[in-house]
């Protein structure tokens, strides 16, 4: 018997109608255009309105639609691996609650953390239990309603993020296409530059904590550049080198969209040309675990069969990763 890939069979992507524009932000914190073009590659960035609605709510026509496009029904669904980093709630597993909400009766479900890497931990997860045979019908899910934990107030980090979400459906293949290796790394004494500094188990939300401003995105953005812009560049490089792959190799890169100076370096470390660089971040800003997926999602149309792509990521806390995967269709 062949060995058994995990295959992506299907991907599609929501991403909420509100833009926000650089010329909107321009009116609320003290910024302006060309700065941000230049810094970051960000034009504008979609956000999630309407009261009540969280990352689930963009994660259901995700889904729905890549069912549609699949031809299946919720019901055929084993797993459902959703990362976030802004969960619906803390507590349950906003899996669980995507599941309720597509019908997804038949599935078990768990939220995975690792910030913008998410996508890519939940990618060589979700893999694990297609190739040994366990289930056959995976969907792993990025995505992030990155206003609910923005300051709108600080103009270093409310210019990067936006809301988006993308879904890919795994399944097994045993023709050689599909998630064929993967490189990931996680350093927790990168936390001081990228985090959360309230809402969790070592400060719960108080009044002080409100007062002080500690439930939004904390970044030390220099710092977190010079790591990012080394290790992504690296561990593509690394996951290309031990699969024999030269740049003519490949197809596509499909990088994290944090910030388009990070993405050239990328670029420029694996040789890969600019034309098979897969850039959104101009429509879309960081998206945190939406990027990959909706990066997929867009250029689904000019993959083809057999195609090379390395994903690669970079995230808070620290985490980094590359995956190679082969397109099946
Ligand atoms: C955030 C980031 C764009 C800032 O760019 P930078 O070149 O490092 O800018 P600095 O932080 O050094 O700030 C330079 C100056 O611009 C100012 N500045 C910051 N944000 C600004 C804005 N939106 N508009 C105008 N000026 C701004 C700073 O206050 C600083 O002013 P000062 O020199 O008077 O103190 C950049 O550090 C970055 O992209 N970091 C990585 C972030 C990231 O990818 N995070 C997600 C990881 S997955």
């Amino acid at each position: 018997m062949n060995k058994i890939h995990a295959a992506i069979t299907a991907v599609n992507g929501y991403v909420p109608d509100y833009v926000l524009t650089n010329h909107e932000l321009e009116t609320m914190v003290e910024t302006n255009d060309e700065w941000i073009t230049i810094r970051t590659g960000i034009k504008e960035r979609r956000i999630l309105k309407g009261e009540g609605l969280g990352t689930s709510d963009m994660a259901v026509p995700a889904v729905n639609g890549l069912l549609k496009k699949r031809g299946i029904g919720a019901d055929e669904i084993d797993l459902i691996i959703f990362c976030t980093t802004t969960p619906d709630r803390v507590f349950p597993a906003t899996a669980n609650i995507l599941a309720d909400k597509i019908g997804a009766k038949n599935a078990w479900g768990y939220d995975l953390q690792a910030t913008c890497s998410g996508f890519l931990f939940g990618l060589a997860t979700g893999s694990q239990f297609i190739e040994t045979g366990k289930y056959k019908k995976v969907l792993v899910i990025g995505g992030d309603k990155m206003s609910s934990m923005i300051d709108y107030k600080d103009r270093a980090t409310c210019i990067i993020f936006g809301d988006g979400c993308g879904a890919v459906l795994l399944e097994p293949n045993e023709e050689g296409y599909g998630v064929i290796d993967s490189v990931l790394k996680s350093d927790g004494s990168g936390v001081p530059f990228l985090h959360q500094k309230a809402g969790g188990s070592v400060s719960p939300a108080s009044h002080e904590t409100i007062d002080k401003r500690e439930h939004y995105l904390y970044q030390e953005g220099q710092a977190v550049f010079k790591f990012a812009v080394t290790n992504m560049a690296e561990v593509a490089a690394e996951v290309m080198e031990r699969n024999n792959l030269k740049a003519d190799d490949i197809a596509w890169l499909v990088p994290h969209q944090a910030n388009k100076r990070i993405i050239d370096a990328t670029a420029s470390r694996t040789g890969v040309s600019p034309d098979k660089v897969i850039i959104n971040i101009e429509r879309y800003g960081n998206t945190t675990n939406g990027t990959l997926p909706l990066c997929l999602w867009e250029w689904e149309d000019k993959f083809k069969k057999g195609d090379n792509l390395i994903l690669a990521a970079f995230g808070g806390g620290f985490t980094w990763g590359s995956i190679y995967l082969k397109w099946a269709y």
